[in-house]
């Protein structure tokens, strides 16, 4: 209830204001008589018509300009890959991302505040990189041999390996131990209680990719494990490498899920801000999720050489700089932490550690019920040694400070994975597989590549082949041996294939329809600037002569 006095006062200012305006006793004046009112329905019609003709053009004009920026997005000249990242940029494509995904509503007020949020992960150049692989691959793949062949060859590669658990099939039956055809070959399964002889291949995963932490590497694992046992992926709308990072995952970031074309999805493995309700949505219920973290001390280091172009490490010299502004002593860090680590455990059964990557990978194989082959894999995405450079101890520990949070989550999940190992393989164990891993590693690496490792991004021959460069980061990449045989070269092309010629080769084979969209836009869009560029020339050139 409203005290009288403002009663009365709502009340003198409501006469005040309606005896105050002409206009509404001219209406009422118009509306009696009646021609007078069909004369004013007719005005007020022919109005409305002329604004929705005004809207439906700025709607064209609209819808062009973000045609435009696509297919601009889509053309970036190749020498823009290598030189230094402008924050502006990545800006700019992450409001074209935006404008092109435009569904996605909840993602708006996070494009606007894209100043803030401080997206580290810019879109640059990967479309170039993508195009000159885009032709490679589509070519590539349809020549390629299947799939069967490779894994006859591997397995003929390494006799006297354990033999890999047979092929998962998708229909829902009872997985049962692989024949083995030799005695040796049983003994060793026997002798090791080798689990995979048991266990069924599990073929729905989330792998929550994290920055700066050899995630890369598991990528290409599960890429190529999806393609040769084909898995659909869970891929970012528009061939885009990632999930909107960081925007909190929606189930319709998904290319796939919004139009239902998609019957089941496998992996899920793009980087993403986990949700888990979200990707509920997406991934079946016997989905088996798993991450990784690395030491902060060190990923510090790789995250500011790599994203020093971000608005956080933008105003700083060097890290230590930026170290100097500690964040507030958080008192409730225990709360907190404890908090935190409930919730992945919650979420993840296994985390994987970045420093020991290899006893990783035997962990996984064991948890996906995989085989040795199967996590076999070269580092992507790897930086030089010459753009790393080591924290000093105190450095370390203002790192440890300002990250106190993200240290006692590695610190909790460091211990947890060597306490699974203990409970479950046994040191010895895992020493034997990490050992027959590292030997397929180095067989692989002799068969494939010209250098037999990684070399600098400059020595890459083949520019589909090209990892995306960033930051102050060297980022390395493999040349292919020449006068590989078919299947083999299909093996090792996959094993050196870049994270974005992956992603993007992936979605187009997943939607071969919506890749063609794309690619004819951005012919178009090369073909009309060229013309545009060719007149420009010419123009100077006429220029030129007169002034001659
Ligand atoms: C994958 O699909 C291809 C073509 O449909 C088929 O030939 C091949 O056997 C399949 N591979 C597996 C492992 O299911
Ligand atoms: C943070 O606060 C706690 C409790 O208030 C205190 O014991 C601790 O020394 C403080 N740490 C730092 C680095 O200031
Ligand atoms: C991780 O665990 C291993 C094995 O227990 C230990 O040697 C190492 O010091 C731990 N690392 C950290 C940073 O706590
Ligand atoms: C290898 O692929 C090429 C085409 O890429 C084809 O002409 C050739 O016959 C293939 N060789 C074998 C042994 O399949």
């Amino acid at each position: 209830m409203l005290p009288p006095q403002r009663i009365a006062g709502r009340e003198r200012r409501a006469f005040r204001w309606r005896t105050a305006i002409p206009w509404t006793t001219c209406v009422r004046v118009a509306c009696c008589s009646r021609l007078r009112f069909m004369w004013f329905a007719l005005v007020v019609l022919t109005v409305l018509c002329g604004a929705l003709q005004m809207l439906g053009v700025v709607r064209q004009a609209r819808s062009s300009k973000v045609l435009k920026l696509v297919s601009e997005q889509l053309v970036r000249m190749p020498a823009e890959m290598y030189r230094p990242v402008k924050h502006k940029d990545w800006e700019n494509l992450w409001s074209v991302s935006a404008a092109i995904v435009e569904e996605p509503l909840d993602l708006q007020p996070f494009i606007q505040r894209k100043d803030e949020s401080e997206n580290p992960h810019s879109e640059e150049g990967r479309d170039q990189v993508l195009e000159d692989t885009r032709k490679k691959l589509s070519s590539s793949t349809k020549a390629a041999p299947p799939i069967e062949a490779i894994k006859l060859w591997l397995d003929q590669y390494f006799p006297n390996q354990p033999q890999r658990p047979a092929f998962p099939k998708r229909t829902p039956e009872i997985h049962k131990p692989p024949p083995s055809d030799d005695k040796t070959d049983k003994q060793t399964v026997k002798s090791l209680v080798d689990d995979t002889a048991m266990c069924h291949p599990k073929n729905h995963i989330v792998f929550l990719k994290t920055h700066k932490t050899a995630s890369s590497t598991i990528l290409n694992i599960l890429y190529r494990y999806g393609e040769s046992h084909n898995l659909t992926f869970a891929l970012p709308l528009n061939m885009q490498s990632q999930l909107f990072y960081p925007a909190f995952f929606a189930a319709h970031f998904v290319e796939g899920v919004r139009t239902r074309s998609v019957e089941e999805f496998h992996i899920l493995c793009n980087h993403m801000r986990f949700s888990s309700q979200e990707v509920r949505k997406v991934m079946p219920k016997d989905t088996f999720y798993f991450s990784i973290l690395r030491n902060p001390v060190s990923m510090m280091e790789s995250l500011f050489v790599y994203y020093k172009a971000i608005p956080a490490f933008r105003t700083v010299k060097s890290l230590e700089e930026f170290l100097i502004q500690a964040p507030e002593n958080d008192t409730e860090l225990d709360k907190r932490s404890a908090e935190v680590i409930a919730a992945v455990e919650r979420d993840f059964p296994l985390i994987l550690i970045s420093e020991y990557f290899d006893e990783s990978l035997v962990l996984l194989k064991h948890a996906l019920c995989w085989s040795l082959d199967d996590v076999s894999s070269f580092r992507l995405n790897s930086r030089s040694e010459r753009s790393r450079r080591p924290l000093s101890a105190e450095i370390a520990e203002w790192v440890k400070e300002w990250n106190s949070l993200d240290w006692r989550l590695y610190q909790h999940f460091n211990a947890t994975f060597w306490k699974r190992i203990d409970s479950t393989l046994g040191r010895a164990k895992l020493q034997q597989e990490v050992e027959l891993l590292s030997a397929k590693r180095r067989k692989l690496e002799k068969m494939c590549l010209q250098e037999g490792g990684a070399v600098d991004p400059a020595q890459v021959q083949d520019s589909s082949l090209k990892p995306f460069q960033y930051g102050a980061a060297v980022i390395q990449g493999y040349n292919l041996r020449l006068g590989l045989s078919n299947a083999t070269r299909q093996l090792c092309h996959r094993l050196i294939t870049p994270e974005l010629q992956y992603t993007s080769a992936l979605y187009t084979k997943q939607f071969p329809h919506l890749a063609d969209v794309r690619a004819v836009a951005a012919n178009k869009f090369a073909a009309s600037r060229s013309t545009a560029m060719h007149r420009a020339v010419k123009h100077y050139f006429d220029l030129t002569y007169q002034y001659k």
